[in-house]
């Protein structure tokens, strides 16, 4: 089985010293920096905007994974896509025209991504599967670092696998929320390319360690 690459969440991080956070992250072997943005009202939380993605954006040369947790997200693509994201990814519950805002994504060159938080079946995504590059499945409610991952919804990733497999789909299939040590096995077992870890990356005393063990080296 390949190993999944390792997304660090700056939403653990040190907000006083992000630049030493994203240097971390790249010591440490993993691959993809997570970005994660928050409205305030989608979730019950509040993070940052494209100002500090950019500001980043040069202190990294690790793929930038943004994760918009907000209503109308069709208001940030553009600015999210000037300030360096790789991959953008909004929310299933958040939108209408799901489809079109994938196209927008794409059109402005960047990898597009669809997220559904735990109470959202992949049936919901399913007509959308065609349009996208990456499937965000969240294994905790979005909003807040550190919390416990929900191990039901690792049936989406099952799912998504093979739906995938059999209608000959290339999206990856990321997963978010209380990935750390203890349950990184399961979460590979499931299938997943992306592993996103917040608190475990950010806690942890040897960073690179902690990434291959996420991987299961
Ligand atoms: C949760 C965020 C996650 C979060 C993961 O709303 O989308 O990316 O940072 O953090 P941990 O790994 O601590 O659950
Ligand atoms: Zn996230």
């Amino acid at each position: 089985m390949k190993k999944p690459i390792v997304a660090p969440s700056i939403l653990s991080a040190d907000f006083s010293n992000v630049a030493a956070a994203v240097a971390d992250i790249d010591a440490a072997g993993a691959e993809w920096v997570h970005l994660d943005v928050m409205d305030g009202k989608f979730v019950p939380n509040l993070t940052f905007g494209p100002k500090l993605v950019k500001d980043i954006r040069d202190k990294s040369a690790g793929v930038f994974d943004v994760h918009l947790m907000t209503y109308q997200p069709e208001q940030f693509i553009d600015s999210f896509a000037q300030a360096g994201a790789d991959y953008i990814t909004f929310h299933a519950e958040a939108v209408v025209h799901g489809h079109r805002l994938l196209a927008g994504i794409r059109g402005l060159g960047k990898k597009a991504g669809i997220s559904v938080v735990p109470s959202t079946p992949v049936s919901s995504i399913e007509p959308l599967l065609p349009f996208v590059d990456l499937t965000l499945v969240m294994t905790v409610n979005p909003g807040f670092g550190g919390q416990e991952l929900i191990p039901e919804c690792l049936e989406k990733v099952q799912k998504l696998v093979e739906i995938r497999e059999q209608r000959g789909f290339r999206f990856l299939i990321s997963v978010d929320g209380g990935i750390n040590e203890a349950t990184a096995r399961m979460v590979r077992e499931a299938g997943v390319d992306v592993m996103v870890t917040g608190s475990a990356f950010f806690n942890a005393p040897d960073k690179s360690s902690l990434v291959a063990r996420l991987k299961g080296s």
